[in-house]
């Protein structure tokens, strides 16, 4: 089987924001505790958090970090998490049925932040609260003093202000599951009262309103429509989360729906631009996909906690999905679907980070390792920055039951003019065939190839674990050449790859 790419030079979508390669972090399970935080863990340095997740984390070079929220941010005061950690309260948390010991707040957030060399994403409760907890919340973070909020946070021993430019209205809250869930036009006037009193405290904050919390929900898309119409004038990105499932075990067909997720982004984009042009306005509002990932293998066991069954646990193992290898496509082909649609996907946050959702799980006392998803989701973080280029790709396709013709060659590349590179990340959705792939390289000088990856697995359900760490890993690839202006590479069934040229 054969598939053929061009990609010329001139031809380009956008520049590709770096922080699509964000990630998300929530109070949640063992995301904060056992996941960054354990102080008795043999690595955790003084401040209690675990030196090898640091590690694993700082390779992937995230961008920014969604904080403390998900459902916990809409029932959440974050006043809880501020001062002595001994005098901090501890909460139920209502949204996973669990305790919250506060240990980890705002200050140990942030200096971890800094400890990974990533930038904040803050997101403020709509849920309980409101416009006042917002600004406060504002003030404290990112007035220099002088000021009560700001003077706690100097007493509380971080002199300057962490200057977070970005700050979610709230998470999720066309959800019924949110605490405080609110219709439209509720939560469209409370966002836009917010984000009026969060720029009178400054201008230049980059502000995200909820959209949908997937594209199956009733209210989509009529909820975008409507909440923009309250808050485009106000905000500067509007939120959309989607998360993957093979529940079916029909891996032709799951590996189909990254098809769901290009139909979301298009109708929100068009959304934006029905709204943008009501309102006769100069300014542009774009997608921020701050929660995108596979979620269902753990959704069997976590019924019992979730259900209240357990009672209150501390960190409870929640949302532990035990990633295998045809997860590693579908991680690389939502990867590549936001790279194509950089144009409006200007943030995306993986969700989650650690242990939930995550592609980095850890062991309490023992191992943190890369789960099966880390290295697609590494491979773009690192190589898939500059411009994302409009590639024309002929694949042959299949039929599956929820997607018509999709092409068996999934493919996103990007040129990064600074360092004279071009990343190809290719993805072969064939069960049984290999597909020689020609890309013509139009219009760039003679290039070379620099590194070629693959990752391919005799068993789709292969996953790594503390004991078998690297069961699923790259590993180098070899046979795909550069010849007259073309890169020639054959992709493995099942496989998924990165191609990088220097030029
Ligand atoms: O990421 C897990 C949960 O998924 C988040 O808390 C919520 O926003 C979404 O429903």
């Amino acid at each position: 089987m054969k598939a053929s790419v061009i990609a010329n030079k001139d031809y380009t979508i956008s520049k590709i924001d770096d922080r699509v390669y964000g990630a998300f972090l929530e109070h949640l399970g063992r995301a904060v505790y056992e996941g960054i935080y354990e102080p008795d863990h043999p690595t955790a340095d003084k401040d209690g958090m675990r030196g090898d997740v640091v590690e694993l984390v700082k390779k992937l070079n995230v961008p920014v970090v969604r904080y403390p929220g998900g459902n916990f941010v809409s029932a959440y005061n974050w006043e809880d998490g501020i001062g002595p950690q001994d005098q901090r309260p501890t909460r139920l948390d209502l949204a996973w049925h669990t305790s919250e010991s506060n240990k980890v707040g705002i200050h140990e957030f942030a200096d971890w932040c800094a400890t990974v060399g990533t930038e904040m994403m803050l997101a403020v409760n709509l849920g309980s609260r409101g416009v006042d907890e917002a600004r406060n919340f504002l003030e404290y973070v990112n007035h220099p003093g002088g000021s009560y909020w700001s003077d706690l946070r100097i007493k509380n021993g971080r002199k300057e202000p962490w200057n977070v430019k970005l700050w979610c209205l709230g998470n999720e809250m066309d959800g019924p599951w949110q605490v405080g869930h609110k219709d439209a036009d509720e939560y469209g006037k409370l966002a836009a009262n917010t984000a009026r009193a969060m720029r009178m405290f400054d201008k230049s904050l980059e502000l995200i309103v909820c959209g949908s919390s997937h594209s199956g929900m009733p209210t989509f898309p009529d909820w975008e429509r409507t909440v923009l119409e309250h808050t485009y004038d106000h905000v500067d990105h509007i939120s959309l989360h989607m998360y993957f499932a093979n529940r079916e075990d029909n891996t032709p067909n799951y590996l189909a729906t990254s098809h769901k997720l290009d139909r979301y982004i298009e109708t929100v984009a068009a959304t934006i631009k029905q709204v943008k042009f009501k309102k006769r306005s100069k300014k542009d509002v774009y997608i921020s996909f701050d929660e995108w990932n596979v979620w269902y293998h753990s959704n069997k066991k976590d019924r019992e906690i979730l259900d209240g069954n357990s009672g209150w646990p501390h960190a409870p193992g929640l949302l532990e999905d035990i990633y295998n290898f045809e997860d590693v496509l579908m991680v690389g082909l939502i990867l590549n679907t936001f790279i194509r649609r950089s144009d409006v996907v200007k943030i995306a946050c993986i969700a989650q980070l650690v242990n939930v959702i995550a592609p980095i799980m850890t062991e309490k006392g023992g191992p943190a390792w890369a789960q099966t998803i880390y290295y697609p989701y590494y491979f773009a973080s690192i190589f898939g920055r500059g411009t994302a280029l409009q590639l024309v790709t002929s694949s042959p396709g299949y039929e599956s039951p929820d997607a018509d013709d999709t092409p068996y060659v999934d493919v996103a590349g990007t040129h990064d003019e600074e360092a004279g590179t071009l990343s190809f990340f290719l993805v072969n959705r064939h069960p049984t065939e290999s597909i020689e792939t020609e890309v013509s390289l139009q219009g760039f000088a003679t290039g070379k190839i620099i590194d070629h990856q693959v990752m391919t697995h005799p068993d789709l359900k292969a996953v790594n674990t503390a004991k078998k760490q690297e069961e699923v890993a790259p590993k180098k690839g070899d046979g795909a050449k550069i010849d007259g202006g073309k890169l020639s590479v054959k992709l493995p069934p099942y496989s998924y790859q990165m191609v990088r040229v220097k030029i």
